[in-house]
């Protein structure tokens, strides 16, 4: 796009590995993201992936189909790579010739990038440190998402800024590199452009866009919240490798601290596996993000936001998010 030459510039190897528009990702939340978040952003110019977190190999089937009936424009998978079907989610991804899977959640187990690739589809890798990202780039992953602890839903421990700075210069040059976590306008954007990143993935500034199907109540809480009610969970049994989420204080972060105890006595009494445990602990937050997004229960659900959702001021729709992130960055690169 002409109006946006220097963003565009910048975002160029991003649009050409991504095939949209813009190299803006609306990253993957599970709930949010179906049919109508997704084909949204992807009409917007950005590129939508359907979480399918919670979903089942015949859900995915059916929400891959009627995305593709409210766009032809590019769109992507994310895949949990916990999942126990992940196999045949990739052969659903095979059947209908998605083009981008994104692998989250761990390290990709064996056979799987392998299995992607096969169908001719790009995967996209997230790694918490440099040596994991060299490691999963050389086996296959085409590009990379860094995501920093400011970002909602599951985090890791340091920092958008830090992470961009570490892994940026040694790797932008040779590999796709998007950086994720607390970005809410388009000036932040322009600076990780300028670090070399080739584009961002945005999940928070676009949970309550007026094509999310996100309960009312859920945009509500989002539109009242400011940075600092979006809190990091807090692990109670060192034991029990629970990955921390960022989330709006609730009574259900306190529940989540009992669901630990109860997971943790488990452990103890009946010899629960470590996987199985951690299992659970997924499956916990799955049912209450669910409670959350889709019954709008914001008291006893998760209300997972990143630290931008004091940028969220109201409902707008995909398409005018997308364009102000662009003007703004557009703007801070010409007053360069
Ligand atoms: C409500 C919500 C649910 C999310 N669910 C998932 C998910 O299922 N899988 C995933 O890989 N990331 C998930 N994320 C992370 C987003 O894909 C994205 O990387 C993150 O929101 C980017 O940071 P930001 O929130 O600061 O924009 C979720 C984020 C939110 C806010």
């Amino acid at each position: 796009m002409s109006e946006f030459t220097k963003t565009a510039a910048l975002m160029k190897r991003g649009t050409d590995f991504l095939g949209s528009k813009y190299a803006i990702l609306c990253g993957a939340m599970s709930w949010v993201s179906e049919r109508n978040l997704v084909s949204a952003i992807s009409n917007a110019g950005g590129f939508g992936v359907i979480a399918c977190g919670a979903m089942t190999p015949d859900l995915l089937d059916t929400e891959i189909a009627e995305t593709r009936k409210l766009t032809d424009k590019p769109f992507g998978v994310n895949l949990i790579t916990m999942h126990p079907d992940l196999m045949d989610l990739i052969g659903v991804c095979a059947k209908h010739g998605v083009g981008h899977v994104v692998l989250a959640g761990g390290i990709p187990p064996k056979g799987s990038v392998e299995a992607i690739k096969a169908f001719g589809a790009k995967v996209i890798v997230f790694a918490p440190t440099l040596a994991l990202a060299k490691k999963l780039l050389r086996s296959g992953g085409d590009a990379l998402v860094i995501e920093g602890m400011e970002a909602g839903g599951h985090i890791g421990p340091v920092s958008t800024s830090v992470l961009a700075q570490e892994f940026l210069p040694s790797l932008s040059e040779d590999h796709l590199v998007f950086v994720a976590g607390g970005i809410g306008r388009g000036e932040a954007i322009a600076g990780y452009l300028e670090m070399g990143a080739v584009g961002v993935q945005l999940g928070t500034r676009f949970a309550c866009a007026a094509e999310s199907i996100a309960h009312p109540n859920f945009k509500k809480a989002f539109f009242r919240a400011s940075a600092r009610d979006a809190v990091a969970s807090v692990q109670v049994d060192p034991r029990l490798p629970v990955i921390p989420v960022r989330a709006l204080k609730n009574k259900g972060t306190e529940a989540f601290t009992s669901k630990q105890r109860e997971v943790a006595g488990l452990l103890d009494t009946e010899g629960l596996e470590m996987a199985e445990a951690q299992l659970q602990i997924e499956h916990y937050w799955a049912g209450a993000l669910r409670r959350a997004v889709i019954d709008g229960d914001i008291e006893n659900g998760s209300l997972m936001a990143g630290q931008s959702v004091g940028m969220v001021k109201e409902e707008e729709p995909a398409a005018a998010i997308v364009s102000s992130l662009m003007e703004e960055s557009e703007a801070a690169l010409t007053r360069r």
